[in-house]
């Protein structure tokens, strides 16, 4: 039949869901996740072919995509669960990674916020994670089982999804600028080595099991994480759940030698900074930091927790402190990821952000706002407490923000000369 033979056809909203079917998805509310968001799916789709009236082509077409999702569903209902053994449970009989050597000027160079990213796998990026473990002797004071670390760094690895931006790459970047702050001001002089240990690992933790979709995303679309969470914070609240579920595993465990005290305190600590993250909380957090940095205080518990809190929040944002060619490639995972949300929110008839709409927004337009508002005075707040970082923070972001500046400015330009000569065109036309 001619219909049938019509090359098969995937709307928009029902590849994006096959696709984000098949990544890091685990445990078996991963499933019921799954199911809620197929049956929805198939539900709107269904529905679309009752009210909407739909051609006899395009009804086929449905039915395909309905049986094919269905078939997909089927066939991930097993499968699902050995994947999710499989991701959960540490690799018992390959302790370590192939382990990359890294040279000393790699060494040097990871101190620093110029670092490039790009250049490295995933296995030098985890030999890299291992050696700041290392270098700021955590493994040693903390009595670390060494391989216990490789086996956790593998897991945490394992539990990231490939998402344009909120990967493994950027848990990475993350890191390894909250080691660059640690050595370029001294934290450790200033900080106990749990504070130092909290830090680095919520680091490690903070975006586990991201799946690409932002907490308005997940509310709006009332997803099982936001039901669960009851709309605060749901992603926050699921990466700090994910990094105890991998630490409940003996195998992985790398605080299995602390005692229950110690154990609580970094629990705690891990908690706190991770859901600091959640950029809604944005203001409260910096304002709070604002009113206690002229007299700021080491020996004041509070103060430190929001110091801290502060530190992660700069590193999970702080692309545009790395050299331009490191950090513009960062731009344009972020706008995919953006626009993969604002195309699924588009499907679905959710409300869409402009600057996350692939028709509104420029690379320019994304950035100028976000360095001007919200990294500057948040870097430049943090620079009253260690003004080492103007130098090799701030500075660059203020070069940043006059580069897109310009850049910006030549797409204006370039805009209105386009807006001219349409005008031009239509004149002409007007005129014949
Ligand atoms: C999944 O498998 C279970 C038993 O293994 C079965 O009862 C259930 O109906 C299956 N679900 C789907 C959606 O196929
Ligand atoms: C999340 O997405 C929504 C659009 O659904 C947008 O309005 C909101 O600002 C986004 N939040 C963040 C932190 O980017
Ligand atoms: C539009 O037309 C005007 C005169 O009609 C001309 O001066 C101008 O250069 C044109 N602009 C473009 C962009 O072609
Ligand atoms: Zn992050």
């Amino acid at each position: 039949m001619q219909i049938l033979s019509l090359p098969f056809f995937i709307s928009p909203s029902l590849s994006l869901s096959l696709s984000h079917l098949s990544p890091s998805v685990h445990r078996a509310f991963k499933i019921n996740e799954l199911k809620t968001e197929v049956t929805n799916r198939l539900a709107m789709l269904e529905k679309r072919v009752e009210l909407e009236g739909m051609k006899v082509v395009e009804i086929e077409k449905c039915h395909n995509d309905i049986k094919k999702l269905r078939e997909e569903m089927a066939s991930r209902n097993n499968s699902n669960f050995l994947e999710d053994n499989k991701k959960l449970t540490p690799r018992r009989d390959v302790p370590s990674y192939p382990k990359y050597h890294l040279s000393k000027e790699t060494v040097e160079a990871l101190r620093l916020p110029t670092f490039d990213a790009w250049q490295w796998e995933p296995n030098e990026m985890l030999s890299c994670l291992e050696h700041m473990y290392h270098d700021l002797g955590l493994v040693k004071d903390f009595n670390i089982n060494p391989i216990t670390l490789k086996r956790w760094l593998l897991c945490i690895h394992d539990n990231y999804r490939n998402n344009p931006f909120h990967n493994f790459r950027h848990c990475f970047c993350v890191t390894q600028m909250m080691y660059s702050m640690i050595c370029l001001c001294s934290l450790q002089e200033k900080f106990t080595q749990l504070d130092i240990l909290i830090l680095m690992t919520a680091a490690v933790c903070h975006d586990l099991d991201h799946p690409g979709f932002n907490n308005t995303y997940q509310i709006n679309a009332r997803t099982e994480l936001a039901v669960r969470y009851n709309d605060i914070s749901p992603l926050e609240n699921h990466h700090c759940a994910v990094a105890f579920q991998i630490f409940s595993q003996p195998d992985c465990n790398i605080f299995s030698n602390f005692d229950p005290e110690a154990f609580k305190q970094i629990r705690q600590g891990t908690i706190t900074l991770i859901l600091a993250t959640d950029m809604a909380r944005h203001g409260e957090i910096l304002d709070s930091f604002k009113q206690k940095v002229d007299n700021f205080d080491y020996a004041d518990e509070e103060h430190i927790t929001c110091l801290k809190m502060v530190l992660i929040k700069c590193c999970d944002i702080s692309n545009e402190v790395r050299p331009m060619e490191v950090a513009e490639p960062w731009v344009d995972c972020l706008l995919e990821e953006y626009f993969m949300q604002s195309d699924r929110e588009k499907a679905e008839g959710l409300p869409v952000a402009p600057f996350m709409d692939r028709e509104k927004v420029t690379k320019p337009t994304a950035q100028i706002g976000f360095i001007k508002f919200v990294l500057i005075p948040m870097f430049e707040t943090v620079l009253k407490l260690f003004p080492q970082i103007e130098e090799a923070m701030v500075q660059p972001l203020r070069e940043s923000r006059d580069r897109y500046e310009e850049l910006k400015q030549i797409d204006d330009a370039m805009n209105e000369v386009q807006k001219k000569k349409s005008e031009n065109l239509t004149m002409g036309g007007k005129k014949k």
